[in-house]
């Protein structure tokens, strides 16, 4: 659990904090694992907790803060885990009596803002994130949350991911799943909101919606991909059991118990045109992998190129129960490659059955029709490039690039994290690192006037692993990947999953 402290303090810091970085880098992560004696049982289902460095002048300030949810208010006053999360089951609250618990248990709509794990910028407005209906708002100075905004009262999405991705034209794109008889994954872009503008989520609108290959199946997704012209839905063979989810209210499945892995199913590629809302009618697959990150993606010799960290299977999420975290019980070999897919936009008409469409310079991978004029993808596969929580330098979104930001490791993720830059054309990395901590998410921040894609710095927190280490926050030179400065943070801090460098903040 962290230390919560409001107040904004100076750390100590050693080297150069480059005096032209004016702004604020937020995270956000699961801070808070116990309430009473209870113990979260999934590192996803730890309460949000918030982290701010505010860079000015070569100098930095810190804060956190317990994000004030209802859930993590309702465990407050329970003192015990009531709420439901990724892998935790929602208890009636044993503070009512027999009879209101009854008909809560039918009525009550427990609280699912534990928004944990990443954070959205649109306009003035800023936002927590989880991949529920719900987003907390939170206020850039004090991180109190002076609010909420339910997805599903705007545009029916029950659950949208955590990720959405900015436009080059200031768009903001992000995907969902509406639940029911005919299950559909919705895609919506709320438009730069105008000065102001108290909630730009008010503005959403919808892109498209694009039925799931089986309705009571569902795929479960995290991310998505963007390229100018199109969004990149993947529909991968992690599936949601859509009966399971709605007998929740009556047996205390979790949302994971939900989901399957089916190995022996392809992933479903669909592209959707961002101008016109249509969906391309050719339909490509590839075999089979689990991804949580999308990196990013673009077109090139009239193909979609993405990449994405690929897993050969779901297990990562059964690794992150806490448990086997705690032991180290995990599933070793399943690691994950930087991997990466070209969508041919045309076939020519006169390709035979099983030809390679796909001849892109530099890489090996191929696309060839299939008897039913489905495309069948085969990647390029970086078997020596393990990375996840990639970023990269989002001046360069949906547009050919060359450099990721990530995190590197070599047995399972949570254990000897480094920081690494990435070739996503070769797969060659950098690596920078030190003993005894774990790397976070690096946020990359372009210098101005940068020139070329890597003029800029990378900012990262390190969570120690040892009592007598501080917690950091490091700043690397971007194009050398070197160290620039370090600064102290006074009490330990927990790894966070995600977060957003905002200008000017
Ligand atoms: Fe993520």
């Amino acid at each position: 659990m962290i230390s919560s402290s409001l107040d904004l303090i100076s750390l100590a810091f050693a080297g150069e904090i480059p005096k032209w970085i004016n702004g604020s880098l937020y995270r956000n992560g699961p801070g808070k694992f116990k309430q009473g004696g209870e113990v979260c049982s999934h590192l996803f289902d730890g309460m949000s907790a918030i982290h701010h460095f505010s860079l000015q002048d070569g100098c930095v300030q810190y804060q956190n803060t317990l994000l004030n949810s209802d859930a993590f208010r309702m465990n407050e006053a329970a003192r015990r885990l009531i709420c439901p999360g990724f892998a935790a089951v929602s208890y009636p609250d044993p503070c009512k009596s027999i009879f209101s618990r009854y008909f809560s248990y039918f009525t009550s709509k427990p609280p699912n803002d534990n928004c944990s794990v990443n954070l959205m910028q649109l306009g003035d407005q800023f936002y927590a994130m989880t991949e529920t209906n719900t987003v907390r708002k939170i206020d850039p100075k004090t991180l109190e949350t002076p609010g909420k905004v339910d997805m599903t009262a705007i545009l029916s999405m029950h659950m949208a991911t955590a990720h959405p991705l900015v436009d080059v034209n200031g768009d903001t794109y992000n995907m969902g799943t509406r639940f029911g008889k005919d299950t559909s994954y919705v895609i919506m872009k709320v438009p730069p909101p105008e000065p102001g503008c108290a909630e730009p989520l008010e503005n959403r609108q919808l892109v498209c919606s694009v039925p799931a290959h089986r309705p009571s199946y569902p795929s479960y997704f995290h991310s998505f991909g963007m390229t100018e012209n199109y969004i990149i839905l993947v529909e991968q063979p992690l599936v949601t059991n859509v009966f399971k989810l709605l007998a929740r209210r009556f047996i205390n499945f979790t949302y994971k118990d939900t989901l399957n892995f089916h190995p022996e199913e392809r992933v479903r590629i669909h592209l959707v045109n961002k101008s016109t809302g249509e969906r391309l009618t050719q339909s490509y697959t590839t075999d089979a992998f689990f991804l949580f990150h999308h990196l990013n993606s673009y077109e090139e010799d009239n193909c979609v190129v993405f990449d994405v960290v690929a897993y050969p299977n779901a297990d990562i999420i059964e690794d992150l129960m806490m448990e086997n975290i705690r032991t180290e019980k995990v599933s070793l070999g399943n690691l994950p490659q930087l991997t990466r897919l070209v969508l041919p936009l045309n076939t020519p008409a006169d390709v035979g059955v099983g030809e390679n469409i796909v001849n892109l310079a530099g890489s090996t991978a191929t696309a060839a029709k299939e008897s039913d004029g489905n495309i069948h993808c085969v990647p390029q596969r970086f078997s020596d490039c393990c990375i996840e929580l990639p970023r990269w330098n989002e001046k360069f979104n949906g547009k050919k690039y060359k450099f990721a930001y990530a995190v590197t490791y070599k047995e399972y993720l949570l254990k000897d994290l480094k920081l690494s830059k990435v070739n996503v054309d070769t797969g060659e990395m950098k690596v920078w690192g030190e003993d005894d901590y774990l790397a976070g998410e690096p946020v990359f921040i372009p210098s101005p006037n940068a020139v070329e894609e890597d003029d800029g710095v990378i900012l990262s927190p390190l969570v120690s692993v040892r009592e007598d280490k501080p917690c950091l926050l490091v700043i690397l030179d971007a194009k050398t990947f070197t160290e620039i400065a370090r600064a102290r943070i006074p009490s330990w801090t927990p790894f966070t999953l995600h977060g957003i460098f905002a200008e000017g903040y």
